[in-house]
């Protein structure tokens, strides 16, 4: 059977106990000189990812130099505000600028717009590697609410806690707008080819327990629940970066298939707490990669002794820093490729 060469996805039936599945956060991305080769020409960030054989083309990159055993899909969690009629762009050092939303009356589902996307997750799962598993992504509501409020990246979000605590029935809403619309880009992924996807909740880390359970447990619980009716067989990875003891709940709670651990999490707690509910992702320091190969690699080491036991992917606890040297990646995935837990 030819799902029985994916070792990624075989990780989720409790079957991989040799070297473990690997991928990275932002794999695809400044840190190759043929990623900066392309960007080089290309006017904007957002026309990358709109440019399928672009978008394929970037995917590709990092696999056809290292081997990982999943290509995410070359895209950004902002494509879903472009999607419902947000302003959108992406300034050189700034990072993302999106006209602040603050009515709902404007938020339309406008699916032509990502059908790039989808046409790039086509010619990329035609190009890979029959054992190379595809995975799409998208944002979580919270995250996708901070950067629309806000209009910008902020440390805190303390305008948007604000917001939601003020009104939570707009906040409530543009939420709801916001999950049905993560469960529609999933579901198209997975039509054209996505075999697992990944949510990114980058700022479940700055709310408090009941926040945390209100705006980001029962939205993916919803998204999960709504996406499995449709694709019953696609692994869903949740990632609430940062949320500290708040990841027990999450993996309890909300029927994710795993759940990616940032950097601060001990491994240990990893292997105790979240291992026998779900598969566990991740969680070397990026920084660490970007600055110390040997300790890079001892620390691989440790990471798969810990957690190769049990469910496990490999990855990092956030993405790849744009300064980090090829050679220590290619390090890394040389000996990801051999150790054994
Ligand atoms: O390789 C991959 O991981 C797939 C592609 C991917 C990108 N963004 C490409 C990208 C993925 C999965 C994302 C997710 C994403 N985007 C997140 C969640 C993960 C996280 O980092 O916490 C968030 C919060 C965003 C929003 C976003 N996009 C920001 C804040 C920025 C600016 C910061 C930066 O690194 O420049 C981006 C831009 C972005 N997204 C780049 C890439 C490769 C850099 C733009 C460029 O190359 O010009």
């Amino acid at each position: 059977m030819k799902s029985d060469l994916k070792s990624l996805r075989q990780a989720f039936t409790k079957k991989n106990f040799g070297n473990p599945p690997f991928w990275f956060m932002r794999q695809a991305g400044r840190y190759l000189p043929e990623y900066r080769a392309i960007r080089a020409d290309v006017k904007s960030f957002l026309t990358m990812c709109y440019t399928p054989s672009l978008a394929s083309e970037v995917t590709l990159q990092p696999i056809r130099r290292f081997g990982m055993s999943g290509a995410i899909i070359f895209s950004d969690i902002l494509v879903i505000p472009d999607a419902l009629g947000v302003r959108v762009t992406f300034e050189e050092k700034k990072g993302p600028l999106l006209t602040p939303v603050t009515s709902l009356d404007g938020l339309h589902w406008n699916n032509e717009k990502l059908l790039p996307v989808y046409e790039a997750l086509r010619l990329t799962k035609a190009a890979l590697p029959e054992e190379t598993t595809l995975i799409g992504f998208a944002g979580a509501p919270w995250t996708l609410a901070c950067y629309m409020v806000q209009g910008q990246s902020d440390q805190a979000f303390g305008k948007v806690r604000d917001i939601a605590a003020a009104d939570p029935v707009f906040f409530g809403k543009l939420i709801e707008i916001l999950s049905e619309s993560v469960v529609k880009h999933c579901v198209a992924q997975v039509e054209a080819g996505a075999e697992v996807i990944q949510i990114f909740d980058s700022w479940a880390g700055v709310l408090d327990e009941q926040e945390f359970k209100r705006w980001v447990i029962e939205p993916t619980k919803s998204i999960v629940s709504a996406f499995k009716k449709t694709c019953p067989h696609i692994p869903v990875i949740g990632f609430p970066r940062n949320a500290r003891e708040g990841y027990l709940s999450y993996a309890r709670e909300t029927g994710v298939d795993g759940i990616n651990i940032d950097y601060t999490v001990s491994l240990e707690w990893a292997a105790d707490a979240l291992q026998d509910i779900c598969l566990v992702q991740g969680n070397l320091d990026p920084v660490l990669l970007a600055e110390n190969k040997e300790a890079t690699l001892a620390e691989a080491r440790r990471i798969i002794s810990m957690l190769a036991k049990k469910p496990f992917i490999f990855n990092l606890g956030h993405g790849i820093l744009p300064h980090t040297p090829v050679e220590h990646v290619q390090a890394l995935c040389d000996l990801l490729k051999n150790e054994t837990a």
